[in-house]
């Protein structure tokens, strides 16, 4: 039986909602319907086909580990939900470059990363061709500018298909786009779209609005949670292209100017994984009186974008398997929230059930 041979740039709570997913449901009848996943056969490979090669990180909590221990190791806080057998994969050390905001390093706000600094970190393209992997998916702190894209030029060299979890804009970058092409290596990306997140909520409510002859007039989506990704997004500066790639999914349904504020909005620790997102819009409706959507939505935020990943892997595997390369654009636009291509998500979803079942 053929197998998805997947390594991880990152292996902080989504790595590790990535990797329990795939034992939890690794027995799923291929017929059952698994909440999070598309399908649990994404053309001819079965959740449970995805096999764990490789893993880079540059926390010292995480270093030389086996990939089961790490992705318990702290700051990770997602609950343990899976048995996760030794995988024989030890975590490597990536390199560092802006990973870790300084914020992170010194940890002023009570957590952050413990940057293992004595270790080399490996060379990460040598590692995916001696691991034989198919796919490296790219899970490193929002604003990684340069991680990010060492991890791409990393796969660009090892033939490596490559699927970008952060808003960094690389799949939906038309140079990258090119490399990609060009190098004969298919992506999908960028941002993970979660299952039911505040961005699919927001698009909905949106477009609701729009297809019913609302004028909308301003909308606002405060997020909070207690995971490192909150933490690490405390600093503004460190978010430019969260807000960028969260902000678009929902403006780009609505054909005019409105007033929008929208983005991840404040660390609160004892959350945890837990995420809370309030969303906010004012319409207005025939005879010019104002209708108000107030909402709330709380969610376990690292399995939210574990079963999208899992399905975008196999998509990208599915791909090579056919001789695809550059940015698979229906592919990005139903799972991701910055892809080359915006479509709405009923036709994104329609576009990607064609392309498993052999279209494009
Ligand atoms: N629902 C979701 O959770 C969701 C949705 C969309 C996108 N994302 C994005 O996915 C990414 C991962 O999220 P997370 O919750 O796992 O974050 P996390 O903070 O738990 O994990 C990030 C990991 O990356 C490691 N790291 C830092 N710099 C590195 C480098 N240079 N090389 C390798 N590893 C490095 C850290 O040590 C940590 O283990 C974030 O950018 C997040 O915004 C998450």
């Amino acid at each position: 039986m053929a197998k998805v041979r997947v390594a991880l740039a990152g292996v902080g709570n989504v790595a590790s909602s990535i990797v329990q997913g795939v034992f939890y449901y690794k027995d799923a009848p291929e017929d059952s319907k698994v909440p999070g996943l598309m399908h649990v056969k994404f053309g001819p490979y079965h959740v449970g086909d995805i096999e764990f090669v490789a893993a880079f990180d540059v926390d010292e909590r995480k270093i030389g580990k086996d990939l089961s221990e790490a992705i318990f190791s702290p700051p990770n806080c997602v609950p343990k939900f899976a048995e996760v057998p030794k995988l024989g994969v030890e975590v490597q050390k990536g390199p560092v470059l802006d990973g870790v905001a300084p914020h992170m390093r010194d940890f002023r706000y009570g957590e952050g990363f413990r940057v293992d600094d004595d270790r080399p970190s490996v060379d990460v393209a040598d590692v995916l061709k001696e691991a034989g992997a198919d796919v490296l998916v790219n899970l490193v702190p929002v604003g990684s500018y340069q991680a990010s894209r060492a991890y791409a030029e990393a796969a660009l060299e090892a033939k490596v298909g490559f699927v970008n979890g952060i808003p960094e804009f690389i799949v939906s970058d038309p140079d990258w786009g090119a490399r990609f092409e060009a190098a004969g290596v298919p992506a999908a990306g960028d941002d993970f779209k979660s299952q039911l997140g505040a961005t699919i909520l927001h698009r909905t409510i949106a477009k609701l609005a729009v297809d019913r002859g609302l004028k909308v007039r301003e909308t606002y989506q405060l997020n909070v949670g207690g995971n490192m990704d909150f933490l690490n997004m405390v600093e503004e500066e460190r978010l430019k292209t969260k807000r960028i790639s969260k902000t678009e999914a929902v403006t780009s349904l609505i054909p005019y100017k409105v007033g929008v504020r929208i983005g991840p909005s404040d660390y609160v620790p004892f959350l945890g994984d837990r995420k809370v997102m309030y969303v906010w819009l004012v319409a207005e409706q025939f005879g010019g009186f104002p209708v108000y959507i107030d909402v709330k939505l709380s969610v376990m935020d690292s399995p939210n974008a574990a079963g999208v990943a899992i399905d975008a892997i196999r998509a990208v595997k599915l791909a090579k398997d056919r001789g695809l390369a550059g940015p698979l654009v229906e592919v990005s636009s139903y799972f991701f929230k910055h892809p080359p291509r915006q479509f709405p998500d009923d036709e994104a979803r329609r576009l990607v059930e064609d392309f498993i079942s052999g279209g494009k």
